[in-house]
């Protein structure tokens, strides 16, 4: 016996009618950063290791657990991309694009891998919609972005969406700030990898969520207390700007992102109904990323919102979007000299704009009227021997029943005059 396959793990196929869903959540990401100027961009899914290795950071946990690397027939270590600001950055330096107007405005819909151990709304294949803005320290671009997430999440009913914010300091502040908080978790009964990870990237351990690691982090020093002032005046714009758009967010000076290259403003946008995963969407600033792999200084920020999750919140709020696949209008040919002519009838109510299908598999008339009634269709178009020799069809309202012989040659505008 043949074997029968399955979705890899931690992958998941988007069928009708949910798929629906994930189409709108997409649509509702890219509508703001496409009123805001932003521009499409669209970068290989694998990339050079050493690209992710330096953009995303090589301490974090996507670079040292959870990348996709492989080498390919030529020799080259790839990376199926884990997320997409390495990427972007790369392509506009490539691309010259930092050379032109500042600043690049890009945003992006796409797939992303992390072998991450699967669970309800973390997946090894999801997808994100981002929107990037490289090149202007300015506050207002990080509001800029902060809001159309916020309206983003609004426009598609979300109501229990929460902002957390967080300034992560820059390299005049960070490093002493690190070193105090390096001081303070040494003093703390932790486990070995903890212990590794205080020597790595100490931010981390603040993110830790077990109790026992928890309970001791009472009272650790918090980078909202030693920013420079360059540093806290940003930060202090960037709510002044929010507040002024009517975006509520909440201070969280514990949010640390799980990639390296934030500076100053970070964000996360989480959703109760989640549970332990739950950020539908994040970002911030990475005022140093572009030199990180090579570039010139090019100070950013940006957002990628998580499609997956986002429709999981969705869910969880009991928000339900039309999703049945219907036609408006269901052609019903009986008989093959009928379905012979109904076929470029077909072609010309879609080229008409006229959403249309036909029953297909040669059924009878009560079959094919089945199938009519349970696409959803308004209107059947029944065509036998008897309406092909008076060149007629019977154009049938699905709702009322009510049933008229119209000309076929007057039955595209016909319908397009009902349907409009
Ligand atoms: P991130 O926080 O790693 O940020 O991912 C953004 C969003 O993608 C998350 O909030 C979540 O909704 C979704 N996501 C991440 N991993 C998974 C997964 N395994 N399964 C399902 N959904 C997931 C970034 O990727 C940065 N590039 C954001 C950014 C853009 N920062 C600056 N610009």
């Amino acid at each position: 016996m043949s074997r029968s396959f399955t979705a890899p793990k931690g992958t998941f196929d988007l069928i009708p009618p949910e798929s629906a869903t994930f189409l709108r959540v997409r649509d509702a990401f890219a509508a703001g950063p496409k009123l805001a100027g932003y521009g499409y961009v669209e970068t290989p899914i694998f990339e050079d290791t050493a690209l992710i290795h330096r953009g995303v950071g090589e301490s974090t946990d996507i670079v040292t657990k959870e990348t996709y690397t492989f080498t390919d027939r030529g020799g080259r270590s790839l990376t199926l991309r884990p997320e997409a600001t390495a990427s972007v950055v790369r392509a506009a330096l490539e691309h010259g694009l930092h050379r032109g107007q500042l600043p690049v405005k890009l945003w992006y819909s796409g797939s992303f891998f992390r072998y991450e151990r699967p669970q309800s709304g973390r997946y090894r294949h999801f997808s994100q919609v981002g929107a990037e803005a490289l090149g202007a320290t300015d506050a207002s671009l990080d509001a800029e972005l902060v809001w159309l997430a916020a309206e983003a999440y609004r426009r598609l009913g979300l109501g229990g969406c929460r902002l957390l914010l967080n300034s992560l300091g820059d390299p005049q502040c960070r490093p002493a700030y690190r070193q105090r908080l390096q001081e303070f978790l040494r003093g703390l009964d932790l486990d070995d990898d903890t212990r590794g990870r205080v020597d790595i990237n100490p931010l981390r351990v603040l993110d830790d969520k077990r109790a026992e690691v928890r309970k001791q982090l009472h009272g650790a020093p918090l980078l909202a207390d030693h920013l420079c002032a360059e540093c806290q005046e940003h930060y202090d714009e960037v709510r002044a700007l929010l507040a002024d758009l009517g975006v509520s967010y909440v201070d969280d000076p514990r949010l640390v992102r799980g990639l390296d290259y934030y500076t100053r403003t970070t964000f996360e946008f989480v959703h109760d109904g989640l549970g332990a995963q739950s950020a539908v969407g994040g970002g911030g600033r990475y005022d140093g990323l572009s030199s990180d792999i090579g570039g010139p200084s090019l100070p950013s920020v940006g957002w990628s919102l998580g499609v997956d999750r986002t429709v999981l919140a969705m869910r969880a709020e009991g928000i339900a979007v039309d999703d049945a696949p219907r036609c408006a209008v269901f052609v019903v040919p009986l008989g093959d000299d009928a379905h012979r002519r109904m076929v470029p009838v077909l072609a010309t109510l879609r080229t008409a704009g006229v959403s249309s299908d036909m029953v297909y598999g040669g059924r009878g008339l009560k079959g094919a009227m089945k199938a009519a009634d349970r696409s959803g269709a308004r209107y059947a178009v029944i065509v036998g021997e008897r309406d092909l020799r008076g060149d007629v069809a019977q154009l049938k309202d699905l709702a009322s029943g009510e049933q008229v012989a119209v000309p076929l040659a007057d039955l595209v505008d016909n319908l397009q005059e009902k349907l409009t």
